[in-house]
């Protein structure tokens, strides 16, 4: 999918834990709390669906109920920062909460925010709008049930930073788990692109220990997930007591999972031996989101992004000859500062060379206190809409060009979600492309094996070849 730009790059559809699954109640500081209902809301990328789900799970060890959206007694807008008009969105959502509350006769539900927002403006949030209870962190939320607790006599704020302490707090993962599955194993960055607010809300880099890590991906493959996906906001940045990131695709390979991936990655960190495991770890699917931002060496270099596009070209071509099928994908900035037209052609040369299988693309958008937001060569709103344009125009071409050479192609599908029609199932090839399929007798979860037969530009259509999932 090529995402517009002003929302975040989309998450993958997760279905929420089922909530059967009744956990003994996680203890919480701040003693006995009555159930209330719940809804959490993610408005941002797959980490902060991950933490949606952690926050989900934690509120429900303490004996919270989830419910929908209308009918919560509590709510957690997890707000995502990293373009324009975040704070907003937050803001405007707030009020519609506590209008429907007074419009149905209801008293307001308890509203927590959470997410990169929170962390970015803290106490300023519930200042300006005294209807939000609770503003908390990315790296406090394990303490939310607590906070849920408290909530009602004013505004609580929690945005310490206490690296990755809240793993360790947090309650065991759901014993249901979707087939598809997150598991955040890097947080922070310390690149500093000069355009990006995540070190600053996410803060410095850091990895979580391989014991914990295989814990929660055994707890996932248990509660049902096929697929793990290894997420870090600079995820091959990865090291921790001398193992390398690649070293860690092979202890989850390992536990004998089927699928695994990982998300987001710096070309800088694409290392030899995580080239090596493309080709060497079976488990790893043929596709890489791999950033370059832009295709000039000028912007590149004023985006402190620390190489150039040949690095990136070179990077590229190790990735297809230890994996010829890899299906690739980027993220774009568009109108970055001082960009030109000769600036913008090299990016739009790039892309077409490189051939993604999907992209997404933003218009620079200034972020309060990263360097480029100071800059005196912003490029005037007219000029990025018609660049991002062109550039989205090319992308959707070569993602419909990359489908509809998969057709002919026999492939295996995990079934993801159910379909609009009966017996329709939606899964993801291993290129993660959206495949659609009848499969009367099938489930969510199982791994069919598809002729792909139709494409166009957001998915395709599969066959199955045996009417029988794999056996597991
Ligand atoms: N303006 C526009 N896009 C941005 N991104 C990050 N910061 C900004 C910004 N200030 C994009 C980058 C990044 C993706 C997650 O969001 O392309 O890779
Ligand atoms: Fe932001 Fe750059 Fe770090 Fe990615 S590598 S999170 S774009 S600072």
């Amino acid at each position: 999918m090529t995402a517009t730009d002003g929302s975040p790059p989309p998450a993958q559809p997760q279905g929420r834990p089922a909530a059967g699954a009744s956990a003994p109640p996680f203890s919480v500081a701040g003693g006995e709390q009555k159930s209330r209902s719940f809804a959490v809301r993610s408005f941002g990328c797959q980490m902060n669906v991950y933490d949606s789900e952690r926050m989900a799970e934690s509120l429900r060890a303490a004996g919270h109920v989830e419910a929908a959206d209308a009918d919560a007694d509590i709510i957690v807008l997890n707000s995502c920062h990293i373009r324009e008009k975040a704070a907003e969105k937050i803001y405007s959502e707030v009020g519609r909460i506590r209008h429907r509350a007074e419009r149905a006769g209801r008293a307001k539900p308890v509203i927590a925010v959470a997410g990169c927002v929170a962390q970015a403006e803290g106490g300023e949030m519930a200042r300006r709008m005294p209807a939000i209870d609770i503003v908390v962190g990315p790296q406090a939320y394990h303490s939310l049930p607590s906070l849920v607790a408290r909530a009602g006599n004013g505004a609580i704020v929690e945005t310490g930073m206490p690296g990755l302490a809240k793993f360790a707090a947090l309650p065991p993962r759901a014993r249901r788990v979707p087939p598809s599955a997150f598991l955040t194993v890097q947080e922070g960055c310390d690149k500093f692109c000069a355009f990006c607010v995540v070190p600053y809300t996410r803060g410095a880099e850091a990895s979580r220990a391989l014991p914990a890590i295989l814990d929660e991906a055994r707890a996932l493959i248990d509660g049902g997930a096929r697929e793990l996906t290894l997420l870090g906001q600079n995820v091959n940045a990865w090291g921790h007591d001398g193992r390398t990131f690649a070293d860690l695709l092979h202890a989850v390979a390992d536990l004998g999972i089927r699928r695994l991936r990982y998300t987001t990655s710096h070309p800088r960190d694409m290392d030899k031996t995580l080239i090596a495991a493309h080709r060497d770890l079976p488990a790893l699917m043929p596709y890489l989101h791999l950033p370059v931002q832009s295709g000039s060496d000028r912007i590149l270099k004023a985006m402190n992004r620390r190489h150039g596009a040949d690095f990136y070209r070179a990077i590229i071509d190790r990735v297809r000859a230890a994996r010829p099928d890899i299906a690739l994908s980027s993220d774009f900035i568009v109108g970055f500062p001082g960009e030109t037209d000769a600036d913008f052609e090299a990016t739009l040369k790039l892309a077409a060379e490189m051939g993604y299988a999907q992209a997404y693309s933003f218009k620079y958008s200034p972020r309060l206190g990263t360097p480029a937001a100071d800059s005196a060569d912003q490029i005037p709103e007219e000029v990025k809409d018609a660049r991002l344009a062109a550039l989205q125009a090319q992308l959707a071409a070569d993602q419909t060009a990359f489908n509809r050479a998969s057709i002919g192609r026999r492939t295996t599908i995990l079934l993801e979600r159910e379909g609009k029609l009966p017996g329709q199932f939606i899964g993801k090839s291993p290129w993660l492309q959206s495949v659609h399929v009848r499969a009367p007798g099938l489930a969510i979860g199982d791994l069919v094996t598809v002729d792909l037969v139709n494409a166009t530009q957001s998915s395709l259509e599969g066959q199955p070849v045996q009417q029988m999932a794999e056996a597991w």
